[in-house]
Order: structure tokens, then sequence, then C-alpha cells
């Protein structure tokens, strides 16, 4: 069973965002199955490399966008990203040394962060360009 399980209510109606979200979905759900068959550090390592690459590119595609399109809300979302961005830097230097592994605890912040800036965040910037005509 995955971690996360992406559903339409985590849709933003931005079909860029959402593809990417399901992608960042799947490799938190790597991390979650790495950490319950007990993977050592370099699978750990590489799937937090895999995570914060993918947080850049996927942070990258909406900031463009917010750009593109002038979003009013720009500095604030962009300052959620630079917070976690990095947060999980931080987690991939310690999984990196060795010194974590990957707590449930750990788990539940990616976990939470998610739903909660896709669910607000996210969803406000998805409404506004929809209201800008992207899909
Ligand atoms: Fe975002
Ligand atoms: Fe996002």
């Amino acid at each position: 069973m995955a971690y996360i399980d992406w559903s339409d209510k985590l849709s933003v109606k931005i079909s860029v965002i959402d593809e990417q979200h399901k992608k960042l979905i799947e490799i938190i759900n790597d991390l979650y199955d790495a950490m319950q068959k007990g993977k050592g550090k370099d699978v750990l390592e590489d799937v937090f490399a895999r995570l914060v690459e993918y947080v850049k590119t996927h942070f990258k595609t909406e900031e463009k966008l917010m750009a593109e399109y002038d979003y009013p809300d720009r500095k604030d979302h962009e300052t959620k990203h630079n917070d976690l961005t990095y947060q999980v830097g931080q987690l991939a230097i310690k999984a990196q040394t060795g010194k974590i592994t990957v707590s449930l605890e750990t788990m539940a912040f990616l976990k939470d962060w998610l739903y909660n800036h896709i669910l607000k965040t996210d969803a406000k910037l998805g409404q506004y360009l929809k209201d800008k005509g992207l899909h």
C-alpha cells in the first residue's frame, strides 16, 4: 500500500502542476518503502537526492508560471518553497552522513507539508492560472 495516494481532491486543475505533484508523491512513497523495508544508507541517500532534485524542478516550474502570469501572492508562495527546499536539503545531508534513518516523523512531516501546500497554496495558484486560461 502506498503511503500517499493521489486523488482528484489534490488536483489544482493545471495539468503540468498535477503531473509533477504525482511524481513528488511517487518519490515520497519510494522513501516510505525504503524506510519500511529497512533499506540502508545508500538507498536512502539516493531517494533523498531524487527528492531534492525533483522538489527544485517542481518549484521552478511553479515559480516560472507565477512570474509569467504576474501572480500577486508570488513572494509568499516562493518563501514557502524556499523553506521546504532548505528542510529537505537538511534531511538529504543527514542521510548522506548516515545521521538519520528515516523516521515516521520525517514521513509525516513530508506528507503534511505536501498536503497543506497543495490544498492551500498551490490550489490558489491553480485557480488563478485557470482564470488566466491555463489548464
Ligand atoms: Fe507551490
Ligand atoms: Fe506544488
